[in-house]
C-alpha cells in the first residue's frame, strides 16, 4: 500500500465515523511565534482542544505536514526522520476512550489488515497525578488484544503533551511486531532494539498542566492521535527502511548512481534533508541566522555537504529537487505550484554555503598555522565549534581536515560545547512553546482582536488593496503584515490609530457565526481566501465595524482592551508594510 492509499483510507474510515475531513496546517504554524514548526496534528487544534468551538464540530480527521527537528543528527540512520506527515483523528470533547480505541483496533486490523498477533499496546501506569488506566487495557482485551501484550508503562512512556504546558493526559500507543529477534527476555515495546515499532499514538487528554507543573482537569474530555505515515508505509510494504518506500526509493536510486563514493548515511541525509527543505520552502520558510530560518540553512548545508562527499556535482541539485517534486507533489500538489521558489531558495543557499565553505577552510589553516607556532598538534575544541558554528563546518570534517595535517582535533571538547549550545537551545525552544497557542491569556486574546479592527482600519484609511499578509501576536504586541506600496505617512499611521481607538472606546461586541465559505464571502467577511478554510468557517464580527473569518479567540467585547499605539511602521519586503503596535492597559 502507497502511503497516499493508507493515507486516503485513513481519512475515509474516519470520514465514515462521523469526522470532518480538515486540511492540513501549514508547516510554519501561522499566527504563532510560539513554535518554530507544526510538530504534531494537535498542535493547530489546541484552541479546540481547550473549549474554543471548531467550525467543522466536535470529530475531525486530517494528515499534518510536521517537522521536529530534536533528532535531527540521528537522520542518516535508518529511522530517523525531519519531515514527516501524521495521520490524525479528533474528538473535541465527544467520544473518548472506548470508541477511540474501537476504530484503532478496527482499522488497523480490518482497513489495514495488520494481523492482530503482530500488535501489542501500552497504557499508563498511573502515578500521583493520575490513576492507573485499566480502562483503557479492558478495552483492548474486549477488542482481542491478549492480556500478555498489554503492556503498563510510566509518563516517560505513556503520557503526552507538547513542551511543558498545556493539554495533556495518558495516552496508549500501538506497537508492531517487525518478527525481529527479542533483544533480551526482557525485550518490549519501550525497548529501542527494532523489534517493536510504534505506529500509533491516542491521547485521552483530560487534564492541562499548568507552569507551576500541576495538573487540572480540561473543560471537556478530548482524543487526539496520531499516526505516523512513512513508518506506516514502510512497515506495510515489508521494508526496513523508509527510504525503501515510494516517498525516497527514486530519490535514493539517482543519488546511488550519481555518487562516486559508497556512503548510504550520506544519501539518506541528502535525500531527507532536501524533502524537509523543499516542504518548508514551499510553506513559505526562508534560510536565516535564527529560528526556523536557522533549521531550514542546516537542512541545506548539511544536504549540500553530504552531496560533496559523495561526489556528485552540485549542478545536479536542481534536478534532485525535481525529482523530490515528481515525488512529493501527488501528496502535496502545492508543491508543485511552489517548485521555482524552491529551487531558487535552495540553490542559493548552496551557493552560500559553498562561499563560506572556503571561508572556514581559511580559518581552519589559520588554526593549524596557531597551533604550529605552539608546536601542538592539535585543533581545540573552540576552534572546532567556532568552524561549526560560524562557517557551519561539521566536526567530523574538521576532523578530517586535521588528520590530513597529521592533527587531531578536540571532538571530546567541542561535545562539551555542543551540548551546552543545545542545551540552550531545547530551553530556548521549550521556553517558546509555553507562550503560545497553549497560553491563550487576556493579552493575546486582546491582540488578536486588535489585529482584526488595524486590519479594517487601515483598509478605510489606506484603501482595500490594504489586505493582511501575515501576522504575529505575542504576549507584548501585534505584528500585522499588509500590502501597501509606500511608506505610511505620520497622519496615516495617526488616523489609523485614532480609529482603532474610537472602535475600543466604543464597547463593541465581538460575535462569532457559522457558515459556508460561500456564505461567508457574499457577507463581504474578509479572509485569507487563498488559504483552505474546509466548508464550514468561523465568521468574527466586531460591531459592524469588522467582520472576518478567523478561528478565534477573541475578546467578547471591546472595551478594556487598553489603547492601541503603533510603534514601528516599515518595510517587510517588496510592496509588503510590517506595522507593529501595542496595547497600554
Ligand atoms: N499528539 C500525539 C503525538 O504527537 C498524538 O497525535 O504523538
Amino acid at each position: 500500500m502507497t502511503a497516499l492509499e493508507i493515507r486516503n483510507k485513513y481519512l475515509k474510515f474516519f470520514e465514515k465515523h462521523g469526522h470532518k475531513v480538515i486540511p492540513s496546517a501549514p508547516l510554519i504554524p501561522e499566527n504563532d511565534p510560539s513554535v518554530l514548526f507544526t510538530t504534531a496534528g494537535m498542535h493547530p487544534l489546541v484552541p479546540y482542544l481547550l473549549g474554543e468551538k471548531h467550525p467543522q464540530g466536535t470529530r475531525l480527521t486530517d494528515y499534518q505536514k510536521c517537522l521536529r527537528t530534536v533528532d535531527i543528527d540521528e537522520v542518516g540512520d535508518n529511522r530517523h526522520l525531519t519531515y514527516f506527515e501524521m495521520l490524525g483523528n479528533w474528538s473535541l470533547g465527544d467520544y473518548f476512550k472506548e470508541e477511540s480505541i474501537k476504530m484503532s483496533f478496527e482499522f488497523l486490523t480490518s482497513e489495514l489488515n495488520i494481523p492482530v498477533e503482530k500488535l501489542s499496546v501500552t497504557c499508563f501506569a498511573g502515578d500521583n497525578d493520575a490513576p492507573r488506566d485499566e480502562e483503557t487495557a479492558r478495552i483492548w482485551q474486549e477488542c482481542g488484544m491478549p492480556k500478555e501484550r498489554i503492556y503498563y508503562f510510566g509518563k516517560d512512556d505513556n503520557w503526552w503533551i507538547a513542551g511543558e504546558e498545556g493539554p495533556c493526559g495518558p495516552d496508549t500507543e500501538m506497537f508492531y511486531d517487525t518478527g525481529k529477534p527479542a533483544c533480551s527476555s526482557s525485550c518490549n515495546p519501550s525497548c529501542n532494539c527494532g523489534k517493536y515499532v510504534e505506529i500509533w499514538n491516542n491521547v485521552f487528554m483530560e487534564y492541562f498542566k499548568k507552569s507551576d507543573g500541576t495538573y487540572e482537569k480540561l473543560k471537556q474530555k478530548n482524543v487526539d492521535t496520531g499516526l505516523g505515515l512513512e513508518r506506516m508505509a514502510m512497515l506495510l510494504q515489508g521494508k526496513q527502511t523508509p527510504y525503501d518506500t515510494e516517498l525516497f526509493a527514486d530519490v535514493m536510486k539517482k543519488l546511488e548512481s550519481l555518487a562516486k563514493k559508497d556512503d548510504i548515511a550520506s544519501r539518506r541525509i541528502v535525500a531527507e534533508h532536501l524533502r524537509a527543505s523543499i516542504m518548508i520552502v514551499s510553506d513559505g520558510g526562508r534560510p536565516s541566522n535564527v529560528d526556523r530560518g536557522y533549521i531550514l540553512r542546516r537542512l541545506i548545508r548539511r544536504m549540500t555537504r553530504h552531496l560533496n562527499k559523495l561526489e556528485i556535482s552540485l549542478d545536479e541539485l536542481p534536478n534532485l529537487i525535481d525529482l523530490n517534486i515528481d515525488i512529493l507533489k501527488d501528496l502535496y500538489p502545492e508543491v508543485a505550484n511552489n517548485k521555482d521558489i524552491i529551487k531558487q531558495v535552495i540553490v542559493e543557499e548552496k551557493d552560500k554555503f559553498v562561499k563560506t565553505l572556503a571561508h572556514g577552510q581559511k580559518e581552519f589553516e589559520k588554526a593549524v598555522n596557531k597551533a604550529k607556532e605552539k608546536q601542538e598538534k592539535i585543533i581545540d575544541g573552540q576552534t572546532v565549534f567556532k568552524l561549526y558554528e560560524t562557517y557551519g563546518f561539521p566536526p567530523e570534517v574538521t576532523k578530517e581536515l586535521a588528520e590530513e595535517e597529521g592533527f587531531k582535533a578536540d571532538i571530546d571538547e567541542f561535545s562539551k560545547l555542543f551540548k551546552e549550545h543545545q542545551e540552550k537551545s531545547r530551553q530556548a525552544s521549550e521556553g517558546k512553546f509555553k507562550g503560545g497557542l497553549a497560553d491563550q491569556n487576556e493579552q493575546t486574546i486582546s491582540y488578536h482582536t486588535a489585529t482584526h479592527l488595524l486590519h479594517k482600519a487601515l483598509q478605510i484609511v489606506l484603501g482595500d488593496h490594504a489586505k493582511q499578509k501575515g501576522s504575529n501576536i505575542t504576549t507584548e504586541r501585534l505584528r500585522f503584515d499588509f500590502s501597501h506600496p509606500q511608506k505610511m505617512t505620520k497622519e496615516e499611521i495617526e488616523k489609523v490609530e485614532q480609529i482603532v481607538n474610537e472602535q475600543i472606546q466604543k464597547d463593541l461586541k465581538v460575535t462569532c457565526e457559522e457558515m459556508t465559505l460561500e456564505e461567508a464571502k457574499a457577507s463581504g467577511a474578509t479572509g485569507l481566501f487563498e488559504n483552505k478554510y474546509g466548508d464550514k468557517v468561523k465568521v468574527y464580527s466586531i460591531g459592524d465595524f469588522s467582520k472576518e473569518i478567523c478561528g478565534g479567540p477573541h475578546v467578547k467585547s471591546t472595551k478594556g482592551m487598553g489603547t492601541f499605539k503603533i510603534k514601528k511602521e516599515e518595510a517587510s519586503s517588496a510592496g509588503v508594510r510590517r506595522i507593529k503596535a501595542v496595547l497600554i492597559k
